[in-house]
């Protein structure tokens, strides 16, 4: 797609010689308000280099440029110039681009370099949560996007299946456990003996001397505590494939903090012979009061290592590994002053990659009052939530749509259930805090999924309609531009331009929202189009024209959607 920011600065250079291109292809806007023109260039700030009047620079520019074809006109207002593009040359630079589904929106800013993302990372034995989704969800659409941007993405899932936790899980399992149990239900059930072994201990601290010695036992690969944790991992596993097979994410690989529990030792050594680590009350830290940072914990009293020590094992083993050019941690916001410790101490050890380490922080999801009936106390199981937008969706779309093809009903309703929770997690800015609402997720009118995918469903049925000539002709661009020259037809023109740009930013700030609100732009801009013109239209040129804008339209959507990790499915 030409650059037109790049085009607009070489032709008004001219007129200005003591600016570079760059800055002045910087200092373009897009006016929001489009009847100030499709870009505008601010003088104001020119006055003292130029010696002159904003006004009148800009009034020099836009009689100087008025001529050139780039422009359909061109105007002074105050200190701005105001440009209104030619649109038929732009409209055919952009359509070249947005015809071609498998390419659109895709750039090659990466040239194959490793990116990690590292992202959902639940804990064995314990609930994923409502709270777990965020990064699940936000990790896939960061993997999507840094793919389309052309580059070598490892998706890790950090699972929590380490730590004296389990020590206390095989001491409960042997008290009161049952396989058939643990195979049916395996996270309940888990969760259940950890939570009675704390009820347990309070009455008989013997257990207490009991879990540390089967930690201790699963520490020195002891082969009965292995084989449990084993199978209590395996078991979890299982329950957590579902989840993400529902949700269609994928991992490379699940090596979580166990993986690394056998590569802490060199850098606890080489933090020894830095002189870096202290001892306090019997354990070692890194002391960090020097960077207004809470000390370090690398090992406690007894010797066990903790979450901190198989971080910074992590890190430089991804490093060696994978020779990284990011490596991006998808965790909630609470592990902020978490992540600057460990990554600190890393700094500390002389290895300057750490400014490559990306902590990308999300806020909390609280659910408002009567969302879910809990199964289990009051954890909230992000697999029932699942189930519970397919249920509801199924409704409304009967209910909309008393004619729904009964054999393909349930796989819509999955893909626009799911898509909508997926939506909504990535709708506003992922640092915010916000509560989940059913009315808000599924609310096919409102600036939700399911309005989106709506609107790609609409798209597809219109091509449908056109027919097999029709669309041929459209997908050859074999048309006349001059149809599309409404202002409805040129606004969605203008933010199919801006969508490739769009990936690049939501990339640069690890925001998958910023493409959100573009679909959304997207889709609302293609149905302002189709209620103000008669797409279908006798005149053949015209349809085929009009056929053409849907179906770059279509992929604007689609493409969007599936960086967000959201199916589009052609009917509704
Ligand atoms: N398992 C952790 C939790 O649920 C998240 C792990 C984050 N990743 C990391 N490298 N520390 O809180």
């Amino acid at each position: 797609m030409k650059n037109y920011k790049e085009e607009i600065a070489k032709a008004i250079a001219g007129n200005l010689p003591d600016m570079e291109l760059s800055e002045i292809e910087e200092a373009i806007e897009i006016p929001q308000d489009s009847t100030m023109g499709d870009y505008a260039f601010p003088c104001f700030k020119l006055a003292k280099i130029m010696r002159k009047a904003p006004p009148l620079i800009a009034k020099g520019i836009a009689e100087d440029i008025a001529g050139n074809p780039l422009f359909e006109k061109v105007e002074q207002v105050k200190a701005y110039v105001n440009m209104f593009i030619s649109k038929e040359e732009y409209t055919e630079s952009v359509m070249e681009e947005a015809i071609d589904e498998d390419n659109f929106g895709k750039t090659d800013l990466g040239h194959d370099r490793t990116v990690i993302v590292e992202y959902s990372s639940p804990n064995i034995a314990k609930p994923f949560h409502i709270g777990h989704i965020r990064s699940t969800v936000i990790g896939n659409s960061l993997y999507k996007i840094y793919d389309a941007l052309g580059f070598k993405v490892v998706r890790l899932n950090h699972i929590g299946d380490y730590g004296t936790q389990f020590g206390k899980m095989i001491c409960a399992y042997r008290h009161w456990g049952n396989k058939e149990d643990v195979v049916r239900e395996p996270i309940t059930t888990l969760l259940g003996y950890y939570t009675k072994f704390h009820v347990e201990v309070e009455s008989h601290p013997e257990l207490d001397d009991e879990a540390r010695e089967a930690f201790t036992k699963l520490e020195h690969g002891e082969k009965e505590e292995v084989e449990l944790w084993k199978w209590f991992r395996e078991e979890s596993l299982k329950e957590f494939k579902r989840v993400y097979d529902m949700l269609d994410i994928q991992f490379d690989d699940f090596d979580g903090e166990s993986f690394y529990s056998d590569k802490m030792q060199c850098f606890i050594d080489e933090l020894k012979d830095k002189g870096i680590l202290k001892k306090s009350e019997g354990a070692q830290i890194v002391d960090l009061s020097e960077f207004d940072l809470p000390p370090a914990l690398i090992t406690k009293s007894d010797g066990s290592t903790l979450y901190c020590t198989r971080d910074i094992a992590t890190a430089v083993y991804r490093k060696e590994h994978y020779d990284f050019y990011k490596n991006i941690y998808v965790v909630a916001s609470q592990q902020n002053l978490y992540f600057q410790q460990w990554m600190k101490v890393v700094q500390l050890l002389g290895y300057d990659w750490v400014k490559d380490c990306v902590h990308v922080p999300f806020g909390l999801v609280s659910l408002e009052e009567g969302t879910m009936s809990t199964r289990h106390g009051r954890v909230v199981f992000l697999e029932d939530v699942l189930n519970k937008a397919v249920e509801k969706t199924k409704e409304i779309i009967q209910e909309k749509n008393p004619g729904a093809d009964p054999e393909t009903i349930d796989d819509v309703a999955k893909e626009v259930g799911i898509g909508a929770v997926v939506f909504q997690e990535l709708s506003n800015n992922k640092i915010k805090d916000y509560v989940f609402k059913w009315d808000k997720v599924l609310n096919f009118d409102g600036e939700t999924g399911p309005y989106v995918q709506y609107t790609h469903a609409r798209c597809a049925s219109v091509i449908r309609k056109a027919g097999k000539d029709v669309v041929a002709k459209a997908e050859k661009l074999d048309i006349d531009y001059s149809y599309l020259k409404s202002d409805s037809a040129f606004e969605l023109i203008k933010l199919l331009h801006a969508f490739p740009g769009v990936v690049v930013e939501a990339g640069e700030k690890y925001e998958p929202s910023i493409v959100t609100r573009h679909v959304i732009d997207i889709a609302q801009a293609y149905n302002r189009f189709y209620h103000d013109e008669h797409i279908l239209t006798e005149n053949e040129d015209e349809k085929t024209a009009k056929v053409a804008l849907t179906l770059a339209a279509k992929n604007g959507i689609k493409n969007g959607l599936a960086l967000l990790g959201i199916k589009s499915p052609d009917r509704m």
